[in-house]
């Protein structure tokens, strides 16, 4: 008899040397979260993911040029945002859009791993342009295709918002682009992983990522996070909401974890981010609901918040609408798929495990005009 790891809890799958969880710590090419997060900034955390090392100055600032020069995105994948429908969710807008980036990528399949970091280039680059383009498309403006920035932080929230953002928001944007960047094998690394185990193309590999992460079990928990904090309203109504989801058995979006159970150590940084900013913003009951929550998920079910429901109010904060939450996720963890990605291919080997038959056996074959 097989034992079946359903979900395949605590399964090691692969080595790896890219990120690690330990004592319920995260770590980035052995640098802890906490240090990266106060310290660092994206494209130093980008570079880190790929290279396995910090980037010494003039090889960051070389990554930064690329990333600012590759930010554009080819027209006809414009012209195929003009034409989806406005009320399309963005995250399906952008698995679509990256998808068709390999359309106009001539170094598509080829897969030497010279021309695999320049396609994680332009993906880490072209990321946010497609997702600040749909955003002001789906509005009826005109996209911003281009801002001085080499800072990718600052680059997205100039073409989102169309004006130049707030220092406060920019730092507050890249401690969060830094603390989704990478994760061990959660759900999408590991899509993106079995697809190229195949020896398919790059592309084809963080298109099955981006569709992993969509789901509200994975990336997709903080737009249900704002969903809920909007539907409850007012921290008076905390304690009755959750009450009720819980009696109904249904899961409170942003808790639980499948490896940190004694919380998850992005979610202290971006709690605080979450406090300084809604008040700032003069919303601060998102916070007060917030931390009512917490309290009252933690005495009922011992769960404790994950990444994703604290990041919820601090995009709030930033101005960006509640849909558009799990693709500023995809443009962080764009670097980690891709990280990943390379390590798959450097020493590859087919992803394809078993499954236990638990259906009918000896069925015989019915002819259909014999069936029933
Ligand atoms: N609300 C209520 N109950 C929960 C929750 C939750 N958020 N999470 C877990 N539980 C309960 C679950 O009902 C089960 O209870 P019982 O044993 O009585 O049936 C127990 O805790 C164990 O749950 P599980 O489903 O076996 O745990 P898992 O490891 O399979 O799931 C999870 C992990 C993250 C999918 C789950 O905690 C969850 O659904 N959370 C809400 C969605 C969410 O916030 N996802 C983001 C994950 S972190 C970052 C990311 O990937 O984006």
């Amino acid at each position: 008899m097989t034992t079946v790891a359903k979900g395949l809890e605590g399964v090691v799958a692969a080595e790896s040397a890219i990120s690690a969880i330990e004592n319920g710590m995260l770590f980035y090419r052995g640098i802890d979260i906490d240090t990266l997060a106060e310290r660092s900034n994206f494209e130093e955390v980008v570079y880190l993911l790929w290279h396995g090392r910090l980037p010494k100055r003039s090889e960051l600032d070389a990554l930064r040029s690329a990333l600012l020069e590759e930010a554009r995105v080819p027209d006809d994948v414009l012209e195929l945002l003009r034409r989806a429908p406005k009320d399309a969710h963005p995250m399906s807008v952008l698995r679509t859009a990256v998808s068709a980036l390999a359309l106009y990528d001539p170094e598509a399949d080829v897969m030497t791993e010279a021309a695999n970091i320049r396609k994680a280039v332009r993906l880490v680059a072209k990321t946010p342009t497609l997702i600040a383009a749909w955003h002001r498309l789906r509005q009826g403006k005109e996209p911003i295709l281009e801002t001085e920035s080499a800072f990718t932080a600052e680059r997205f929230l100039a073409m989102f918002h169309g004006q130049k953002p707030e220092p406060e928001a920019v730092e507050a944007l890249d401690k969060a682009l830094v603390l989704h960047a990478d994760h061990e094998f959660n759900a999408s690394t590991f899509a993106a992983r079995v697809t190229v185990g195949t020896l398919a193309d790059l592309y084809s590999g963080v298109v099955s990522a981006l569709g992993a992460l969509k789901g509200p079990l994975h990336g997709g928990a903080n737009e249900q996070v704002m969903k809920m904090l909007e539907e409850i309203g007012t921290p008076e109504r905390v304690e009755a909401v959750i009450r009720e989801t819980l009696e109904r058995k249904e899961r409170i979006m942003g808790f639980g974890h499948r490896v940190y159970k004694q919380g998850d150590p992005r979610a202290r940084h971006l709690k605080r981010m979450s406090e300084r900013l809604t008040a700032k913003i003069g919303e601060p009951h998102w916070f007060q609901m917030s931390e009512a929550i917490e309290a009252l998920v933690g005495a009922l079910k011992g769960l404790k918040p994950n990444v994703d429901f604290y990041s919820a109010t601090v995009y709030h904060s930033l101005g960006i609408p509640r849909d558009f939450f799990t693709p500023i996720f995809a443009m962080s963890r764009m670097a980690g798929w891709t990280a990943h990605i390379l390590e798959q291919y450097a020493d590859n080997r087919l992803i394809r495990p078993r499954a236990e038959y638990v259906g009918p056996k000896n069925v015989s074959y019915v002819p259909i005009e014999a069936r029933g």
